[in-house]
């Protein structure tokens, strides 16, 4: 019989108790749902609701069956309908009474708002502890590659020499952001929610703040029909994950137009490419393809949480059950992603040859080219001008700026002398960036440090 099977004068449909049954999916919360229920039941002795040897009995079983099911010794039962009721079976078969004294004062409502905060927060820690792996590998490419010129790109076109070091750090600061946009969900998930019951609280007098304590939450829930039915935090959370892989998504979309023949910028290593099963010349950078193609199930697992929370009335529905699969799979799709991200930035080969070349191409230099002529009283507009015909005078000879002939360029203005050289040369474009953000090697130098000690305080932990 159902554990709520009282009222009930007939068997559920076996096709809607499989329908209506979560224990597929929800098993993974065993160890929040039982640490939960220690806690509870601590707590219910305590404040002597119900009698003290119950409630150690209790305790000292849900700690064996959470050691059992670590050792594989348990099966979920689809008829048990969820982990709550699984677990509330099993401590009932091996004890009896004082098993079912367990759900006093609680409902599964926020049962399962409890168990999903834990779990989400398990979640979370090892999720930054991934990012923030990465961002060390970031680190090191970065500082290999200080003085790797290659160009910077607007519509992709070729804007400004850079250096590969700047490109790096300007991932570094977006997934700095990821790393703060997992704390600030980490608070709002921390708050602690049994007690709300089923939706009005309880009757019992429950010592909310030792679960609370017990359970590592910082505060408690202050509403009881908020505290079963938000799932804002499970919807910050598939946000968060959803712009950290829209990071990893555009990283790897510029990682595959480098790989490329016409790029020639990266290769990937043999260990982190694939090849054809036709075309034996084949060497594909399916790692950086399929995260970006995750990207969109992460984005779906978002929509799909936002669209099943808008139109339900407070307090908990079943339609909640359904946050489960969805933010579940953003987690795991996540936790495969950024490790083998890693895995493919820390063993690719750099080109510096091809960026370089790649950097002078395409007249980068000719903003630093019109800004020479600034600083040499021309206003800039007209500098503007100035250089735009001196391009389209190169773009004719088929030449580059800095391979015109001093006459050439003379003619273009007289204020031109042979510094000229020295100023458009591509490591005087970047390094003359020296400001906070800029690209030039003492800018990101600075920028580094910093980041390398963003990074320490979380090795101090
Ligand atoms: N399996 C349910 C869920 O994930 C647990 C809560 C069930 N509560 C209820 N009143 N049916 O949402």
């Amino acid at each position: 019989m159902k554990l709520w099977g009282g009222r009930f004068s007939k068997n559920t449909d076996s096709e809607v108790n499989d329908f209506n049954s979560s224990i597929r999916f929800d098993q993974r919360m065993y160890r929040q749902d039982i640490l939960g229920s220690i806690a509870h039941a601590k707590m219910l002795g305590k404040c002597n609701i119900i009698p003290k040897e119950d409630s150690e009995l209790i305790v000292k079983t849900l700690g064996e069956i959470l050691s059992d099911i670590e050792d594989g010794k348990v099966e979920f039962l689809i008829d048990a309908e969820d982990i709550h009721m699984n677990i509330e079976t099993i401590l009932t078969q091996r004890i009896g009474d004082a098993g079912k004294r367990l759900h006093t004062g609680r409902s599964r409502n926020d049962q399962v708002a409890l168990d999903i905060r834990m779990y989400i927060k398990d979640e979370i820690t090892d999720i930054k502890k991934k990012v923030i792996s990465l961002e060390k590998v970031l680190l090191k490419l970065a500082s290999e590659n200080l003085d790797t010129i290659m160009p910077g790109y607007t519509h992709l076109q070729k804007a400004q020499p850079i250096t590969l070091a700047h490109h790096t750090m300007a991932y570094f600061e977006m997934f700095k952001r990821d790393i703060e946009r997992l704390d600030d969900c980490y608070k709002r998930t921390n708050v602690m929610p049994l007690g709300s019951g089923a939706l009005a609280a309880t009757t019992y007098p429950l010592d909310r703040e030792f679960v609370a304590k017990e359970l590592g939450f910082c505060s408690v829930t202050l509403n009881s029909l908020d505290g079963v039915s938000d799932r804002d935090f499970v919807i910050e959370l598939a946000s968060c994950l959803s712009i950290l892989i829209m990071h990893l998504s555009r990283y790897s979309e510029e990682l595959i137009l480098w790989n490329t023949n016409e790029f020639q910028f990266v290769e990937m290593d043999d260990s982190c490419s694939t090849g054809s099963s036709i075309m034996p010349q084949k060497k594909n950078p399916d790692v950086a393809e399929l995260i970006r193609g995750k990207t969109g199930r992460v984005y779906g697992d978002l929509i799909s949480i936002l669209t099943t929370m808008k139109g339900i009335p407070l307090a908990y529905n079943k339609d909640m059950q359904e946050d489960k699969e969805c933010i579940f799979d953003a987690i795991d799709t996540i936790r495969l992603c950024v490790p083998v991200f890693e895995k493919m930035i820390a063993t690719m080969k750099i080109n510096k040859t091809a960026m370089y070349k790649g950097a002078g191409g395409g007249f980068t230099n000719a903003t630093d080219a019109a800004d020479y002529l600034v600083k040499k009283g021309m206003p800039f507009r007209q500098a503007h001008e100035v250089i735009g015909k001196m391009v389209a005078y190169a773009l004719d000879q088929n030449k580059a700026l800095s391979e015109l002939s001093f006459e050439e360029l003379k003619s273009c203005s007289d204020i031109i002398t042979e510094d000229i050289y020295e100023a458009i040369d591509l490591k005087t474009c970047v390094n003359e960036r020296n400001i906070i953000g800029g690209p030039a090697k003492a800018a990101v130098e600075k920028a580094i440090a910093s980041a390398r000690d963003y990074i320490a305080e979380f090795d101090k932990m």
